[in-house]
Order: C-alpha cells, then sequence, then structure tokens
C-alpha cells in the first residue's frame, strides 16, 4: 500500500474473543460427533437420540451429551427424564437408557422439568466442561453432543476444550431458505474453530401422507444436498416428516426403535457416519 494512504471498506477478518482452553481430562471415547443446527426446532435432539440408539443397535457403546443447558429435551426421549445421577470414583455415571445409551444432561440435575436454568455464558461453559470431565465415558465408541441452535457458549466451549478428539460437526437443516441460510453460519464456525464437517443432514424432508400415499414437501425438499455439494460436504440423508417420530418423542421411546421407515433411514445414516469415521485413525 502506498505511503499516506488509508486502505478503507475492508474489515478485520473475525477473531475469537474466548481463550482457547484444552482439556486433558475427556478420555475414553473412540469417536465425538457435534450435532448443530443455525436454527431452532430442526430436529437436532431427535436426529441426536436416534442416531445414537440407532449406533448403539448396532453393537457400538454409545454416549450421549445434552448440552443444551437451557433447554435439556435428550432424557425425555430417552425415557429417562425421572433417573437421578450417582458417583463412582469421584466421576459421574451417565445414565443408562434402556436402548443402550448413555445420557448426561442437566435435566437431571434440576428439581423438575418445568425449573428454568438462568445461566450467563461462563457458568455454561462450566458444565459443558463438566459434562466432558467429570462424567464416565470410559471405552465408548461413539459421544454424541446434542447442541442448542446456533454458534454460541455450548458449541465453542466443546470446540475448544477437545480440539483434538471431535471427529466432527453433523449439521441438522430443514429445507426452507431460511434454515439453508442459517447453516452456511455453522459451516462458518466450523471454519474458523478448526473443527471438521462430518456431513449434512435434511430433516422434515418431505411428508408421504398416510392416506394417500403422495408425497407432499411441506417445507420444500433437496435444498440440503445442493447446500453439500456446492459447500463440498458430504449429504448423509433425508429424513422425512414421519408423525410417528413425534409421538415417539413424546413419550420416551425413539422412533427407530418403534417405525420401520424411520429405522431403515437411520441405519444408512448411521452406516455412512461409521463408515467415514472409521477411516480415521484415533489417539
Ligand atoms: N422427521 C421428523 N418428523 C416429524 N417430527 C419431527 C421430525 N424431526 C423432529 N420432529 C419433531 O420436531 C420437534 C422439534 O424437534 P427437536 O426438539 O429435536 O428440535 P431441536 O432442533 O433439537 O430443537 P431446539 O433447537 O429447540 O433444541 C419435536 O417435536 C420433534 O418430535
Ligand atoms: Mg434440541
Amino acid at each position: 500500500m502506498p505511503k499516506g494512504s488509508i486502505k478503507v471498506n475492508e474489515p478485520p477478518p473475525p477473531t475469537l474473543t474466548v481463550p482457547p482452553e484444552h482439556s486433558t481430562k475427556y478420555k475414553g471415547v473412540k469417536h465425538t460427533i457435534l450435532v448443530m443446527s443455525g436454527k431452532g426446532g430442526v430436529g437436532k435432539s431427535t436426529f441426536s437420540v436416534n442416531l445414537a440408539v440407532s449406533l448403539a443397535s448396532m453393537g457400538y457403546r454409545v454416549g450421549l451429551i445434552d448440552a443444551d443447558i437451557n433447554g435439556p429435551d435428550d432424557p425425555k426421549m430417552l425415557g429417562v427424564s425421572e433417573m437421578k445421577l450417582y458417583a463412582r470414583d469421584n466421576l459421574i455415571m451417565p445414565v443408562q437408557s434402556k436402548y443402550g445409551v448413555s445420557v448426561i444432561s442437566m435435566g437431571f440435575m434440576l428439581p423438575n422439568e418445568n425449573t428454568a436454568v438462568i445461566w450467563r455464558g461462563a457458568l455454561r461453559h462450566k458444565a459443558i466442561k463438566q459434562f466432558l470431565e467429570d462424567v464416565y465415558w470410559e471405552n465408548t465408541d461413539f459421544v454424541i453432543v446434542d447442541f442448542p441452535p446456533g454458534t454460541g457458549d455450548e458449541a465453542i466451549s466443546v470446540a475448544q476444550l477437545i480440539p483434538e478428539a471431535t471427529d466432527g460437526v453433523i449439521i441438522v437443516i430443514t429445507p426452507q431458505e431460511v434454515a439453508l441460510l442459517d447453516a452456511k453460519k455453522v459451516l462458518n464456525f466450523a471454519e474458523m474453530l478448526k473443527v471438521k464437517v462430518i456431513g449434512l443432514v435434511e430433516n422434515m424432508s418431505g411428508f408421504v401422507c398416510p392416506h394417500c400415499g403422495n408425497e407432499v414437501d411441506i417445507f420444500k425438499k433437496g435444498g440440503g444436498e445442493s447446500i453439500a455439494r456446492s459447500n463440498n460436504i458430504d449429504f448423509l440423508g433425508r429424513i422425512p416428516i414421519i408423525p410417528e417420530i413425534v409421538n415417539s418423542s413424546d413419550s420416551g421411546v425413539p422412533a427407530v426403535t418403534t417405525d420401520r421407515t424411520t429405522k431403515k433411514i437411520y441405519e444408512e445414516i448411521s452406516t455412512k457416519i461409521v463408515k467415514k469415521l472409521s477411516g480415521k485413525p484415533k489417539g
């Protein structure tokens, strides 16, 4: 740049204001998968729970971290919301569900499900750190981490605490334009924090009418595939709107255990993930 001239209209490169803090205590887990979305309510928790149960039914030892501190849904979806935590050898034992998935969640620490958690970022970071470090995850093949929507404190905490242990992010989207746009923010997050992207899942993608059998694209369809292609990431699959999924989330019985269509879709997605991650050497 010539002397005396001022460069304008160029914003500084984005920087992270939170200093990285690496954890050395998160041990015994072969693969850690982060489930994120830019937008709320797209089905992250449903996906995390059903993916976890699907992997467990394939014979893997699976853990689930409910990283949604303010809105923990995973215990209810796994039918274990009434269970209590206990400790062994100074570690918290995750709650065992009958579907072969052990889960840790803020939900187990609240007096009842209507209790609001009103915590600022620093406290949420502390809770996430405990979920990683102070919980017994020894001998686990997959830990799935279910985040609240967006790229906030919880996701930053995990990405910075265990950068080496994290296999990458799975982005859940629904096919509306706004959800697709928000997915790009997660891609941006992953790039900035140097976390790999395992792939993208399009949830609530079309609806097959149980009466006439016709497929209706309530939120459009196919946007996920094109976003995956244009960003050079893997498309892991489409999950349609399946009424059984709503019923089973509410009743604490994951749909992969009750609905054949859901089971098959999740088996295909799980197989893709296992295949992709098994090529990756782990420490
Ligand atoms: N494929 C699907 N078919 C039908 N209903 C679905 C499907 N996926 C999710 N749902 C329903 O949509 C609602 C929202 O799902 P879920 O709680 O998993 O979203 P989320 O992304 O975790 O939300 P949040 O951003 O609040 O954490 C739930 O009632 C769930 O049962
Ligand atoms: Mg959720």
